[in-house]
């Protein structure tokens, strides 16, 4: 138990450490998340490292044009729209009223302007269905991390929104580890989702375990 606890400790100064350096204090970024705790939003936005990731990932496909999933009070979209190539565009998904408000200020305030990002506001499968429907362009990087248990169904919307080339991205991939039990039915769908994306000739993928207040990770899939 006290290797474990010493493991644990480390794990987070690993972090920490990481964050000092690759992501540093931001004023608009912790002015987000103060004002998303100060609405009562939910505190389940992304780390500040796993946030730099994202925004990484996107300048990595050199992308114009990102969907989000799941967007709460915008934490991660600043992160991905930080990384977009200009003229491009931020497409991000939510279903509460309340979160899309607060999420509108913060991306509003880190200076992204109003014609570079759209919140749809609304159940995610609608929003989905009606990108699809007006045969939008395709994305350069699909960003899900909404509701747990839809993961395998915004695999198959994502693959119809993007083109070779593009990264598909979800959050929550490892949950504590819980995806590691075949009898945990709260982890079902992400071990659906892991598995897919492992297996499907579309897609080459990994998930790459990170660290948060517990360990969590990231799926990274590039559609082939
Ligand atoms: N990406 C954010 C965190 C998203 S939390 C960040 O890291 O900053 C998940 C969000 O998805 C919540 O705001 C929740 O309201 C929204 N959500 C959950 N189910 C949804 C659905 N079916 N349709 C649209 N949004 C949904
Ligand atoms: C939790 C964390 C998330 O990143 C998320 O998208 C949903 C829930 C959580 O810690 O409960
Ligand atoms: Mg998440």
């Amino acid at each position: 138990m006290m290797e474990e606890d010493r493991t644990k400790k480390l794990l987070r100064d690993v972090d920490a450490y990481v964050e000092e350096l690759f992501a540093p204090p931001d004023e608009v970024l912790e002015a987000a998340l103060r004002d998303s705790r100060e609405a009562g939003l939910p505190e389940i936005n992304v780390s500040p490292s796993e946030g730099r990731l994202l925004q990484l990932l996107v300048e990595i496909v050199d992308a114009r044009s990102v969907l989000e999933i799941g967007t709460l009070g915008g934490y991660s979209g600043i992160h991905l729209a930080r990384g977009i190539r200009q003229p491009g565009f931020l497409t991000t998904l939510e279903l509460n009223e309340r979160h899309a408000e607060v999420a509108r200020k913060n991306i509003e305030r880190a200076g992204i302007e109003e014609k570079a990002f759209e919140i749809m506001v609304g159940d995610v499968k609608e929003s989905l269905a009606t990108l699809v429907r007006e045969e939008t362009s395709p994305f350069d990087l699909v960003f899900i991390d909404a509701d747990k248990e839809s993961y395998p169904e915004y695999l198959e919307w994502a693959l119809k929104l993007t083109k070779p080339g593009s990264l598909i991205l979800a959050d929550n991939a490892i949950r504590g580890g819980s995806v590691l039990d075949p009898n945990d039915a709260s982890a079902r769908a992400t071990r659906e989702f892991n598995e897919r994306i492992a297996c499907d000739e579309r897609l080459s993928a990994i998930v790459l375990p990170l660290i948060r207040e517990r360990v969590d990770g990231i799926a990274i899939a590039k559609v082939l």
